[in-house]
């Protein structure tokens, strides 16, 4: 197998709003990197000495490459956006890890369908991919985004949008949300449940059967679009999230999953444990203490799994537990059928049993 990390060089940083901006990478022999619309990049960088890795999706498309793109967002006080929007520039080399993630549209020239996205803040850059990629390989298909912002001035790719508005008339359509608009607006406020519904109606996008829906924002965001789909019976299967953020718990309902491999049981003690990763052909055991993961065990013991957000949000760590019985701080990233499948996400696991065996791959 060859090696999952590699080098991008920064060939163009392009500012997008007064916090936020698009860092362009290309490989350094011009080498083009595949991935799919709405995959992400891990970040590997070494900060104050320490090495730390980010996860940033993509919102450029395989058609341009081979330049690939990143767009980040500042978080206030956050380390690896203000190094990246302070001090990263055009020249330097930025080890990374290769695009990941199960939030991602497969294209093809034959569909003929609605792509419905939900986005805010930085939660466009996944959508910004899918959505160009649709108007560019599948041309029946149409897509509406709907798009949430504080105002007009922190509208991440608000030129970029206007254009394929404009090229892509009767494919594309934007309406933009405010929470505090500069100017008058059609859509005051957050984005929730009723004013979906309404747009949707309004479009007459309510009631479709040949559609999909991606959303990608702030948790409180994204539940007003899950609980506007579910008023309009949309099928789970077709909805497909994102987040960049970590959330609390999930109901322990909803977790605890057949057998006895992955549960979130906070009563269940978590003690130490010796466990074993099979992982690239290697089988490692190590022991795991109470206040680690699996996934930080295996890195103390200089054991080079593979990772990206550390939050249980992004898949790059998953394994599949083969045997005993894993503990979950976080299951965002994790679908129902994969944790049925036992599905685990190394680093937000804690081994509960003797014999815990994970796979990776
Ligand atoms: C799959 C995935 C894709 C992502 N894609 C993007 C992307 O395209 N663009 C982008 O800008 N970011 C993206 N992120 C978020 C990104 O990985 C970092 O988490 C973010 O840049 C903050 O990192 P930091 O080092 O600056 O902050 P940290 O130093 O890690 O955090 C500082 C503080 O801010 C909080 N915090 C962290 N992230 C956020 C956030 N996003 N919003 C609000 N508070 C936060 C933390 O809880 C902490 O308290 C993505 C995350 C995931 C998991
Ligand atoms: S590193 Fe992202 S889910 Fe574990």
């Amino acid at each position: 197998m060859s090696s999952p990390y590699f080098n991008l060089k920064v060939i163009e940083i392009t500012r997008e709003t007064a916090d936020a901006a698009t860092i362009h990478f290309e490989h350094p022999d011009k080498q083009t990197i595949n991935y799919k619309p709405g995959q992400f990049l891990t970040l590997i960088l070494s900060i104050e000495g320490k090495e730390v890795r980010r996860s940033y999706s993509l919102s450029s498309t395989t058609q341009e490459a081979p330049r690939l793109s990143v767009t980040v967002k500042r978080v206030e006080g956050g380390l690896v956006s203000n190094y990246l929007l302070n001090t990263l520039e055009v020249g330097q080399e930025v080890k990374v890890m290769e695009p990941l993630g199960n939030f991602c549209l497969t294209c093809a020239p034959q569909n003929q369908r609605n792509v419905l996205l939900f986005g805010a803040g930085s939660g466009i850059t996944p959508l910004m991919s899918i959505l160009k990629a649709v108007l560019t390989e599948e041309p029946n298909s149409k897509v509406t985004l709907l798009y949430g912002n504080r105002d007009e001035d922190s509208v991440i790719f608000k030129d970029k949008l206007q254009e394929l508005e404009q090229q892509y008339a009767d494919r594309l359509h934007v309406e933009y949300i405010y929470s505090q608009p500069k100017h008058d607006c059609d859509h005051r406020g957050r984005m929730n449940q009723s004013m979906i519904i309404k747009i949707l109606e309004r479009l007459q996008l309510a009631k479709i059967s040949n559609a999909v829906y991606f959303m990608c924002g702030p948790e409180g965001m994204m539940e007003e679009v899950r609980h506007a789909l579910d008023v309009l019976h949309v099928p789970a299967d077709c909805i497909f999230r994102e987040s960049f953020v970590s959330n609390k718990l999930q109901d322990k309902q909803e977790e605890a999953q057949h057998g006895a491999v992955v549960s979130s049981d906070e009563d269940e003690e978590i003690t130490t444990q010796t466990v074993t990763v099979i992982y690239e052909g290697s089988e490692y055991s190590f022991v795991v203490e109470p206040d680690q993961t699996i996934l930080e065990a295996a890195l103390d013991q200089n054991i080079d799994l593979p990772y990206s957000c550390q939050a249980g949000l992004c898949t790059a760590c998953r394994g599949k537990c083969l045997s005993g019985k894993v503990h979950l701080d976080e299951r965002e990233g994790l679908s129902d059928a994969e944790m049925e499948e036992g599905y685990v996400l190394n680093c937000v696991s804690h081994p509960l049993s003797a014999n815990v065996m994970i796979e990776i791959g």
